[in-house]
């Protein structure tokens, strides 16, 4: 209804706007022609965007059952799904694999992974494929919207600014962040599935012409030196083979002056490497998903001061949350608003992966997936209530205007 008072509107005001304009010269006729093509140029956007309207609740997030099954392996062929199942495990110590190993194919190992469970995560997660702390009251989709505006409110974004997402999932960050801040914002990933996805949604939300992807190795940009006027990393720096190549690239593209910050995957400082326990926990988390090997806060640091950059402040944010991060993987807690998250939703989705697989729907191997994300959510909780482990070392660094600064 109001969507046809505006247009009633707006038709009356630019017969209007015809009608009171003095008669251009040479050609009245073209300039007739000309504002009725501006107008089907306008009612065509309005149509697109009614469009948009009509296919957000249905498309915003994979929602169901068979949207779970037909994402289920991402770019790998449906036949491939299983063999690929197992190349991957073969890469983590539970089936014999080293680090060694996961560094060098780190690639193959990384997409493959995010192949297998981006469909899970989006049925899960959502859009924002990260971990946030949390205060009493608010709900785990609130939580995690405020983690990424504490991101560009510690970057101070500004419009106009050009900004770089690195490993950015199906860009939920990279949308919210746009949006919150008025900001152009890259995505760069090196997994076309989510890159495919992400465009969609970018559509979808609308922010097409002013957020794009970039298909990419963060290890080694295609950017020149001094590109970017703010650069933030939200949980995927722990995926590069080795931190000090990967802040160094950052290092390169950022503008002097200007700032990185970042969520890392670290294992803290109560972690001890000869305990056996812990080295399960990691070896979980490794497995579940997807990294070569967790480096400890400390290494971390060490690595952004050897690349070149000056720590403004670090602090692991998991440390005085209200509520553990690790709170929706928990099974002893029940949430209605992350229901597909608890025992409860967990054993369902198992089943029902399980009866889709059965059927064809999803491919053969789909349940030995959600296996090593079950994995990965034991160790991501029993790492967490050890506080050896945080998904949320925070650092904000700057690269100095120069080098010698
Ligand atoms: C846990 S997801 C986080 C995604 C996103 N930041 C978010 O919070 O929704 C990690 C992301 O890093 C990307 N990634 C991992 N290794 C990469 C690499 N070498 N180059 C580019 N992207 C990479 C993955 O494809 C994935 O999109």
């Amino acid at each position: 209804m109001r969507l046809f008072v505006c247009n009633t509107l707006s038709l009356n005001f630019s017969s209007k706007l015809l009608h009171s304009r003095p008669s251009p010269s040479p050609s009245p006729v073209r300039f007739v022609a000309g504002a009725a093509s501006d107008e089907r140029e306008r009612e065509r956007e309005r149509e697109r965007e009614r469009e948009r309207e009509r296919e957000r609740p249905r498309k915003m997030s994979k929602a169901g059952a068979l949207d779970l099954a037909s994402g289920l392996g991402g770019k790998i062929e449906k036949t491939e799904v299983l063999s690929a199942v197992e190349q991957y495990e073969r890469y983590h110590v539970f089936y014999g694999g080293e680090e060694e190993e996961r560094k060098a194919n780190y690639t193959d190992m990384v997409n493959k992974y995010y192949d297998l469970v981006t469909s899970f995560y989006e049925f899960g997660w959502g859009e924002s494929f990260h971990f946030a702390p949390r205060w009493k009251g608010e709900s785990l989709k609130e939580s995690i919207k405020r983690h990424e505006h504490f991101l560009a409110l510690q970057l101070g974004l500004k419009p106009g600014h050009k900004v770089l997402d690195v490993g950015c999932g199906i860009g939920g960050p990279l949308r919210e962040i746009a949006r919150f801040s008025s900001t152009s914002v890259t995505g760069i990933n090196n997994n076309e599935y989510q890159i495919t996805r992400g465009k969609e949604l970018n559509r979808i939300a609308g922010v097409e012409k002013t957020c794009n992807f970039v298909k990419a190795d963060f290890m080694k940009m295609a950017f020149p030196d001094s590109t970017f006027d703010a650069i933030y990393a939200i949980e995927a720096t722990c995926h590069a083979p080795d931190a000090y190549g990967c802040y160094k690239e950052i290092y390169r593209v950022l503008k002097p002056g200007q700032y990185f910050a970042a969520y890392e995957w670290c294992m803290t400082d109560s972690f001890d490497p000869n305990n056996s326990e812990h080295q399960k926990i990691k070896a979980e988390i490794e497995i579940g998903d997807g990294l070569p090997d967790i480096r400890l806060t400390g290494q971390c640091l060490e690595a952004l001061k050897q690349a070149g950059f000056e720590i403004i402040w670090e602090k692991d944010l998991a440390v005085g949350s209200p509520l553990p991060w690790y709170l929706p993987l928990d099974t002893s807690h029940f949430s209605l608003s992350s229901f597909r998250l608890t025992s409860v939703g967990r054993f369902i989705t198992r089943n029902m992966v399980k009866g889709l697989e059965f059927v064809g729907l999803a491919p053969k191997g789909s349940q030995r997936v959600q296996d090593f994300l079950e994995k990965a959510a034991e160790g991501l909780v029993e790492g967490g209530r050890k506080e050896i482990f945080t998904p949320m070392y925070f650092f904000l660094a700057r690269k100095p205007l120069s080098e010698r600064q």
